[in-house]
């Protein structure tokens, strides 16, 4: 008997699919979050802390301290990349050649929902209290970044692949924290409705991506194999960025330094990108026995996108 093969949806199905979604049961979390229940402890176990791992002895308070700050510097981190991805999507929509196309609805309403994600992540942010300042953030740094930033978000294929860092790295960071029984219940909370939001752009953006990528020219696409791994290495990075260290007493540069080359934190890095070269070779972007050096360096696989042993 022959096998029946189900026809898989198309990207415009799917899109559809997840504006149904999106409307279903719009969260507010203003109301929807257990607000002002936040310890004033440790949120985040030590074993979750970016130092693990690291020859450094601290005490319980300082690990406490040092929760507090490195959650809140993802939480900023995150706040201004969904700006990024805002102004990408705002210009992409306002660009577009038929408002009615559901990508362009699916757009609105990740706008929509990464606004009520960015006014949750700075009032816990607030609520969290961080002391310490991020030693990157000087004008001519910020003048460069400010520079790459636009650059990404003029490009929508380039924008696509960001986004896609840009939110399987929190979400996994986001995941560890949610399921562990120590994290704070509030932030576990705050962690578990926004994973649940991110799915579904991470759908969009995987789905758009290959008709993204037949638009692309031969610069951006260039700027995808060799160019992006870069960009989210320096993501990745600054997710605790150099100064929350300060907070436990420890030098900032050197522990930051230090941090990014601990086996776990290097593990964490290729798990967390894998998803995104993943797409890639599922949009047809990279083929698998050609992956680009900087994307193998950065996910630690092989031509094949393999995960290398070890
Ligand atoms: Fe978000
Ligand atoms: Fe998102």
């Amino acid at each position: 008997m022959a096998a029946t093969t189900i026809p898989r949806p198309t990207a415009d199905q799917r899109v559809e699919r997840l504006n149904a979604a999106s409307l279903r049961r719009p969260i507010e979390p203003d109301t929807a979050l257990p607000w002002g229940t936040l310890g004033d402890g440790a949120v985040i176990p030590a074993e979750l802390l970016s130092i693990e791992g690291l020859d450094v002895e601290t005490t319980a308070e300082q690990r406490a301290r040092l929760s507090r700050e490195e959650v809140a510097s993802m939480l900023a981190m995150g706040v201004r990349f969904e700006a990024v991805l805002t102004t990408g999507f705002a210009r992409m929509i306002g660009e577009a050649p038929d408002l009615t196309d559901p990508r362009v609805v699916y757009m609105l309403h990740e706008v929509g929902e990464e606004s009520k994600h960015s006014r949750a992540f700075i009032r816990l942010i607030t609520e969290l209290g961080p002391t310490t300042r991020n030693p990157l953030d000087r004008r001519s740094i910020n003048r460069i970044m400010n520079g790459i930033t636009r650059r990404i978000t003029a490009h929508d294929t380039l924008l696509l692949v960001m986004t896609l860092a840009g939110e399987e790295i929190p979400d996994l960071l986001q995941k560890l924290a949610a399921d562990h029984p120590d994290t704070d219940p509030m932030l576990a909370a705050l962690n578990r409705y926004h994973r649940q939001e991110e799915a579904r752009h991470l759908s969009f953006a995987r789905s758009v991506l290959p008709e993204s990528w037949s638009r692309a020219g031969a610069v951006e696409r260039a700027a995808v194999k060799f160019v992006a791994p870069a960009l989210i290495t320096m993501l990745w990075q600054n997710f605790a960025h150099p100064g929350v260290y300060a907070a436990a007493g420890l030098p900032t540069w050197k522990t930051w330094n230090a941090v990014q080359k601990l086996p776990r934190r290097v593990a964490l890095r290729h798990q967390a990108t894998r998803p995104v070269l993943t797409a890639l070779i599922d949009a047809g972007s990279i083929r698998r026995g050609r992956v680009p050096r900087p994307w193998r360096a950065l996910c630690a696989v092989d031509r094949n996108g393999e995960p290398l042993a070890g």
